[in-house]
């Protein structure tokens, strides 16, 4: 991980509320994998010589690494970016999701917020012929799906967060990966893990991963601000995270 700086080369807008953003970047952030995030904030010339500050930065989860030096990110359309901008950017933080190794099945989850931190594993998992479906919940229903590939399937659930065929698709899942808005991440995961458990007798290890997307004041373990309570143990969020088994995990 280090810093470095970038510019947005592109605003794309690619449905009614999501805009792309292409940043050029770093050659080093190139190998950003699936999970990983990038701590940004937006700067102005002068920013290294008079106002470094490592703290309080956006959290952004990539969609894309286009080539070498291009990262692609998706944010609310209503957010205002502008080619030109200078971005400070510390990364990359986090680890990579780790998908099982026989992966056929893969559901996706969103409830209250967009899935795209989940996107950027969406190429390598469809060359390898992996079924994807993501559900989509509360707020995520009104998500514009258009301009995500078509090899996927959309499933916007009811008001009671279920839909047709429930059971087996959860059967059918050997990893599932779920999102949530932020603030209240813990009493969303614990509301996901009532569902799944109401309709799948065992939840085994290493089958629901829940995606943290919490704000780090500074992605680098230092101030524990992100910790966790997990079963027996307690984890950071930026060094050991974003993604935690939620068998594991103490939910409200
Ligand atoms: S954000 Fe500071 S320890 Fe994780």
């Amino acid at each position: 991980m280090k810093e470095t700086q970038a510019y947005i080369e592109r605003v794309k807008r690619v449905n009614r509320d999501s805009q792309r953003l292409e940043l050029a970047v770093d050659r080093s952030l190139s190998s950003l994998l699936a999970g990983q995030a990038l701590l940004v904030r937006r700067i102005e010339k002068d920013y290294e010589s008079e106002h470094w500050d490592p703290y309080l930065r956006e959290l952004w989860f990539p969609v894309e690494v286009q080539t070498s030096n291009i990262v692609v990110v998706e944010q609310p359309a209503k957010a205002q970016f502008v080619p030109g901008q200078l971005l400070s950017i510390i990364g990359p933080v986090g680890r990579p999701f780790r998908f099982r190794r026989k992966l056929r099945n893969i559901l996706l989850i969103a409830y209250q917020t967009t899935p795209a931190a989940l996107l950027m594993m969406l190429p390598s998992l469809l060359t390898k012929q992996v079924s994807i479906t993501m559900i989509l919940m509360g707020t995520a229903r009104q998500y514009d799906t258009n301009h995500l590939p078509e090899e996927l399937e959309i499933v916007r659930a009811d008001d009671n967060m279920t839909w047709p065929d429930m059971v087996m698709t959860l059967g059918w899942a050997d990893q599932v990966f779920a999102i949530v808005g932020q603030g209240s991440e813990l009493h969303y995961f614990g509301e996901i893990m009532k569902l799944i458990r109401q309709r799948r007798n065992d939840v085994p290890a290493n089958y629901i991963f829940g995606v943290m997307q919490r704000p780090l004041p500074c992605g680098v373990g230092a101030c524990h601000a992100c910790i966790l309570k997990l079963r027996g143990e307690q984890k950071l969020q930026c060094v050991d995270g974003p993604a935690f088994d939620l068998t594991t995990l103490r939910l409200n």
